[in-house]
């Protein structure tokens, strides 16, 4: 019988994490014993377990681990790691380390070291005392890369649960009962990021455009609400649209009903954009005036359109290079603090996967089973709303105050 010890930290009893990592250990034949545990008396104090855990063999243990340090745990008496030089461009050794989303830690030169850059699906790399966490794309010939995970030690939201009004909502996805104190709490955690600096990143669909929510969206971006702005070609085309033609998709925005011809109102859209060669230049040269990504431009937050393949035009702005897409919205989500994912499940999907455990996030779609999808993808701090994206940005905007 081969055994180590795993210590778990944090709220482990109101959390439900001592029961997620006991029940785990059982589901994978392990055993274990609990060897020392402290339990916190008052909310805001933290539990600790000992865990020793038993299997026929070492393997067998090496396996289970990583699904652990996931939850939070980590080996009693760590090792320093094992740092293995890639022997290619693209490529980590066998063994590597694949990254969560949680903050992470990994022991070495006998300290905890922290882990910059971190983001779920990727390997650790050492470059002289730093630890940074690289997409394997990105792992050069001769990088040190770390193997194995017993120097690793994580720390998933419930290990550092916050008790606010945003920990509240976190992980439900509201019923229409809810919908009030949903837009309640969204209002007032961006009046808070707001006043201390803070940084809120919105991921747009172009739904938000058919559904009459641009106006809306525009206005928390001109009182100062957004400082990231991320979607593809479709939300900028038929924002153009209805700044030209007073249509989305053909559609009359003011009454709701088809415009003769109105179908081809986006293409004429994009070919007037592509007349000034690109949408800052039509802007500049006066004939684009007013609507979202005129806001967008305007305010100088950054934005990234990331392409995809049922992309028409796409519009001049539009990163087709879908690496490159990737990295420009990584860099605009860097330290932001929250993410408002507002139906599009493509480009909130991709956010997703390139954010940290402890940003913020806000889904909002029509569809359930999608705000389910999006608010559970490894995020301890996601609250979903099932709405019109129209009715909620216009609420939202009602509940800041904003006149548009
Ligand atoms: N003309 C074009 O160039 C064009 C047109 C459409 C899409 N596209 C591109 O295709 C890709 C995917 O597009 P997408 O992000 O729109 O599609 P998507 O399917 O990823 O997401 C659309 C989401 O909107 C939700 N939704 C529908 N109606 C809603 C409402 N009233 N309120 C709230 N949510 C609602 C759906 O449930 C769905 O989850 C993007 O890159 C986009 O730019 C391009």
């Amino acid at each position: 019988m081969k055994d180590i010890c795993i210590i778990s930290e944090g709220h482990l009893i109101d959390s439900g994490l001592l029961s997620e990592i006991l029940n785990l250990i059982l589901e994978d034949s392990l055993e274990y014993i609990i060897e020392k545990i402290s339990i916190g008396k008052t909310p805001g104090e933290s539990s600790r377990a000992e865990i020793r855990i038993f299997a026929e063999d070492e393997a067998h243990i090496r396996e289970v681990l990583p699904k652990l340090i996931r939850l939070g745990a980590y080996e009693k008496g760590a090792v320093n790691g094992r740092y293995v030089p890639s022997g290619r461009d693209a490529h980590a050794p066998e063994g590597f380390y694949s990254t969560t989303n949680h903050r992470t830690e990994v022991y070495d030169r006998d300290i905890w070291n922290p882990v910059e850059d971190m983001r779920m699906d990727a390997v650790i790399i050492r470059k002289e005392e730093r630890y940074i966490c690289t997409k394997i794309r990105d792992v050069r010939k001769g990088d040190e890369v770390l193997c194995g995970s017993d120097s690793v030690r994580a720390y998933p939201p419930a290990v550092e649960k916050k008790d606010d009004g945003f920990a509240f909502m976190t992980n439900e996805v509201s019923s229409e009962r809810s919908y009030d104190v949903a837009v309640d709490m969204v209002a007032e955690e961006l009046k808070q990021l707001k006043e201390k600096g803070g940084r809120m990143v919105v991921v747009c669909g172009p739904v938000v455009i058919h559904t009459g929510g641009a106006a809306a969206l525009a206005a928390l971006i001109r009182a100062g609400y957004v400082q990231g702005f991320l979607g593809g070609n479709a939300v900028a085309v038929h924002d153009m649209e209805t700044v030209y033609y007073g249509t989305s998709l053909g559609v009359d925005m003011k009454n709701g009903k088809p415009t003769h011809g109105g179908h081809n109102h986006h293409m004429r859209a994009i070919n007037r954009i592509n007349g000034y060669g690109s949408i800052r230049a039509a802007i500049e040269a006066g004939d684009l005036s007013e609507g979202l990504m005129y806001q967008v431009i305007k305010s100088d937050i950054p934005f990234c359109l990331a392409g995809s393949i049922r992309d028409d035009g796409p519009l001049p702005e539009t990163v087709m290079d879908m690496i490159e897409a990737q990295g420009q919205y990584a860099e605009i989500i860097r330290g932001c603090d929250m993410i408002l994912m507002l139906s599009t499940m493509l480009h909130s999907i991709g956010t997703g996967n390139m954010t940290p455990s402890w940003v913020k996030t806000v889904c909002i779609d029509i569809n359930p089973a999608v705000v389910t999808k999006l608010a559970d993808r490894g995020s301890g701090q996601a609250v979903g709303i099932v709405s019109d994206v129209g009715l909620f940005l216009n609420a939202l905007a009602g509940r800041l105050g904003l006149e548009y």
